[in-house]
């Protein structure tokens, strides 16, 4: 890997969804100077950047990801002056802020729209996709036709997601350069980095998919392959799924992305978004080893992630989220963060929160659960069955307010939150956690500290040693001559011998024994070990 993609390995990176996070002016919504609050807290358990939610003036149809305009914030998360304030105190830590570009559509109330649909001949009409009849019989992501007639031009447009959601037309050369002329605002306020949303639908075709269009590469050079982006660190949210489409967003030589989201291991634990499914860490451990390995083959930086806003914590459907929460939490963390890539960890899950439960539609907000709930009523599903799904299945498992102490709203808010808090908010709080002999929040930190210590945690060789059809995932980390051997043992206590296993146990999380002297090198359910070589 050349220097440039090999530096983003020192990043640890931490997700806000800001309107969950903290409130710091009480009127139940997170907030931007909620987050610069936590500043210390997110140095102290090791982070050194921050992917900031879309925090843009935004109506608030899909939480922010309507965004009406991209070079100012939403009024309830704070000022402009607010966002400077947060990169300044960032820069005193030497954190670094990846903000949420939102490049595939912005919101019907852009004023890019509001113009665009008043004529075929305005400045503005051939900033979105206009068409006299639908050109196909794609379904939104959201539900329903991705062609919405509007009355005033008397057309159709294309949204992929909401119909507050109008797709951006990229082969409108006027586009690109509102795109890039956005990026390097945000440059210029001290924005190291992006996030880029949906980034694969940015370039279409109509008589086949409305991702990997025929121009998405030449869009994605167009924002990044240039002079004044050659530093950013960018990440994209991408469909790719082979190993070819990965190499033609993340080469080096390419000047495109640094790294990107490849979501196969999210799909774990469920039939799909509403429906869960029973499986094993086995399963997840073949798909990591899998996408690792080829990652390191092709010389391309990997991004390490088990969790998002658009999830529930993945504790919760591949581990043991009741008895084992902390044995699962610590196990599925070990698994995912000590291999090769850049590290991004999800908010509460430092401290292992997991999927809430509601059994009532008015206790969820997203548009998406909102639009399906009524698509599963009208299809004739039952009430109750219907609310079992979305309480699985809700984006809002991840977007629920942290739960910080046991106070007033978990000291989130003295307001009422927007949203009602996590389910078990009374037990699964960050106080009660740094309270307990067995401490997610405490667990990561030593994790996250061992991983800055040495070189081979984020430099080394990945190489998997374990096989399939055993419960273990073991894998060792080397870089000039320095070696780990890392063993998490999976649901069952099992037996297991390696060589590299005689080294000194440099993390553990069972610490109610010497893990040294482990006796007949036997691993307790969800057991983790690191021996130094
Ligand atoms: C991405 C975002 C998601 C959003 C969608 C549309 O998938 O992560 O939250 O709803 O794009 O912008
Ligand atoms: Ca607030």
């Amino acid at each position: 890997m050349k220097s440039k993609h090999e530096s983003f390995l020192d990043l640890v990176i931490y997700q806000i969804y800001h309107r969950s996070f903290n409130d710091s002016n009480n009127d139940g919504i997170g907030d931007i100077p909620g987050v610069t609050e936590k500043l210390d807290y997110l140095c102290d358990l090791g982070i050194n950047a921050i992917w900031l939610c879309p925090c843009f003036k935004s109506p608030n149809y899909d939480n922010g990801y309507d965004v009406s305009d991209y070079r100012d914030i939403m009024d309830e998360f704070g000022t402009f002056e607010d966002v400077k304030k947060l990169i300044s105190e960032m820069n005193k830590r030497g954190m670094k802020l990846i903000m949420d570009l939102v490049p595939n559509h912005t919101s019907n109330e852009h004023k890019w729209f509001i113009e665009s649909r008043k004529s075929k001949d305005n400045p503005y009409s051939d900033y979105y996709y206009w068409f006299d009849e639908p050109a196909n019989e794609w379904r939104a992501e959201f539900g329903g036709s991705v062609w919405e007639y509007d009355e005033s031009r008397k057309q159709y447009y294309l949204h992929s997601y909401a119909v507050q959601q109008p797709d951006l037309n990229w082969e409108n050369p006027k586009v690109v350069k509102e795109m890039q002329d956005i990026i390097d605002f945000w440059i210029d306020q001290g924005v190291s980095g992006f996030r880029i949303d949906v980034i694969d639908q940015i370039s279409k075709d109509f008589s086949k998919s409305n991702c990997f269009g025929p121009h998405l590469h030449e869009y994605i050079q167009a924002m990044f392959d240039r002079e004044k982006t050659k530093d950013l660190f960018t990440v994209g949210e991408c469909f790719a799924g082979s190993i070819d489409e990965i190499r033609r967003h993340i080469d080096e030589d390419r000047n495109e992305l640094s790294t990107l989201f490849q979501f196969n291991h999210l799909q774990l634990g469920r039939e799909n978004k509403w429906t869960p499914k029973k499986q094993s860490l086995k399963v997840m451990r073949d798909t990591i080893v899998n996408w690792q390995t080829l990652f390191q083959e092709n010389d391309l930086l990997h991004s390490l992630f088990t969790d998002n806003h658009d999830n529930s914590y993945l504790v919760s459907r591949m581990g043991n989220d009741k008895e084992l929460r902390y044995e699962s939490a610590t196990c599925m963390a070990v698994m995912t963060y000590l291999m090769k890539g850049v590290p991004f960890i999800y908010q509460g899950q430092e401290f292992g929160l997991t999927q809430s439960n509601y059994d009532d539609i008015s206790c969820f907000n997203d548009i998406e659960c909102i639009n399906a709930y009524n698509e599963f009523i009208d299809s004739g599903i039952s009430k109750e069955e219907a609310i079992k799904k979305i309480s699985f299945g809700s984006r809002d498992n991840a977007r629920r307010p942290i739960p910080w102490d046991n106070s007033k709203n978990y000291g989130f808010s003295d307001a009422q939150p927007w949203i009602p808090v996590h389910s078990r908010a009374d037990e699964l709080n960050l106080e009660n956690d740094m309270k307990s002999e067995k401490s997610v929040f405490k667990f990561y930190k030593k994790m996250l500290k061992l991983r800055k210590d040495n070189v081979a945690f984020r430099k080394g060789e990945f190489k998997m040693l374990s096989s399939s059809d055993d419960g273990f995932f073991v894998y060792t980390r080397s870089y000039n001559g320095e070696k780990f051997t890392v063993v998490c043992n999976f649901e069952e206590e099992a037996k297991i011998s390696f060589e590299g296993m005689d080294g000194e146990v440099v993390l553990s999380n069972y610490n109610a024994y010497d893990a040294s002297d482990r006796k007949d090198n036997c691993f307790k359910p969800y057991e983790i070990a690191v021996y130094k070589n």
